[in-house]
């Protein structure tokens, strides 16, 4: 038996699992029910990200219908212009209001959001969590900010949730969306070939995911840990329990608070 705190988080770990089974029933959902649609001045960058393993796996399966829009495609006049100079001085372009606005409306005029979300270093912290309530959605608007940010306007008004994948600053919203995205994706039934992986993954139950190993069981001299070959399934998962326990003491001390 492990320390206390095994036993403590024990109960926490059953009850943190056994809830997200139930959420997990609610959210079984008919095929191809999440909708999300990216808007972007550099679609390019979204590319391979969305165009390979879980998200194309699921796009090809029906499970998540993903539209990206160019900018660009909305801007008028000859030069199909984007972006222009900061009001107040600031150097740095800033995404013009009218293009977003136009994909804004007429997506809205559609169908019905869920969300309409700005990835901003200054928005609420992407976690697990915000991935597992996002995944019950039906529709949702990524708008991915770039250069020195977007008219203000477009947050003021059409934007209902702001989110950061972290404290630091991406050249553009593209590459949080394209994480956000692909976290969501995960989440969906059938989007992964073992249904229940997703729920244990790290973060799932706030704890980090144990070692994992395959074969050969010996590879230059370093062993699998005999445990995992023993065959015996109930002394296996609670040596897995035990280690996701102890890696997350060590590294993330602060999910188990
Ligand atoms: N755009 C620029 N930096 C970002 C961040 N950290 N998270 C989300 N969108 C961003």
């Amino acid at each position: 038996m492990l320390p206390s705190l095994l036993s403590v988080n024990n109960i926490q770990v059953n009850f943190q699992f056994n809830k997200i089974m139930k959420s997990q029933k609610c959210i079984r959902r008919k095929k191809g029910s999440i909708r999300i649609d990216i808007i972007s001045a550099v679609p390019q960058l979204l590319e391979s990200p969305l165009n390979y393993s879980i998200v194309q796996r699921a796009k090809e399966k029906g499970l998540v219908y993903i539209q990206v829009h160019n900018i660009r495609d909305y801007a008028t006049g000859k030069y199909k212009k984007i972006d222009d100079y900061n009001y107040g001085g600031d150097a740095g372009m800033v995404l013009m209001v009218e293009p977003i606005y136009k994909i804004i409306t007429k997506l809205k005029r559609e169908r019905k959001y869920d969300e309409i979300i700005f990835l901003s270093p200054d928005g609420q912290t992407f976690n697990q969590q915000c991935a597992n309530s996002l995944s019950l959605c039906k529709n949702l608007i990524l708008l991915c900010g770039h250069y020195k940010g977007i008219d203000y306007r477009i947050r003021e008004h059409l934007i209902t949730k702001e989110i950061s994948i972290g404290d630091y600053v991406l050249s553009g919203g593209e590459i949080a969306a394209a994480a956000i995205t692909d976290t969501i994706v995960r989440l969906i039934p059938g989007a992964i070939s073992d249904e229940t992986s997703a729920l244990t993954d790290s973060f799932q139950n706030s704890l980090l995911e144990g070692p994992i190993y395959t074969r050969p069981a010996v590879f230059k001299g370093w062993k699998v840990p005999d445990i995992l070959l023993s065959g015996n399934h109930k002394k296996i998962s609670e040596w897995q329990e035990e280690q996701a326990i102890k890696r997350t003491r060590a590294l993330r001390p602060d999910l188990l608070k």
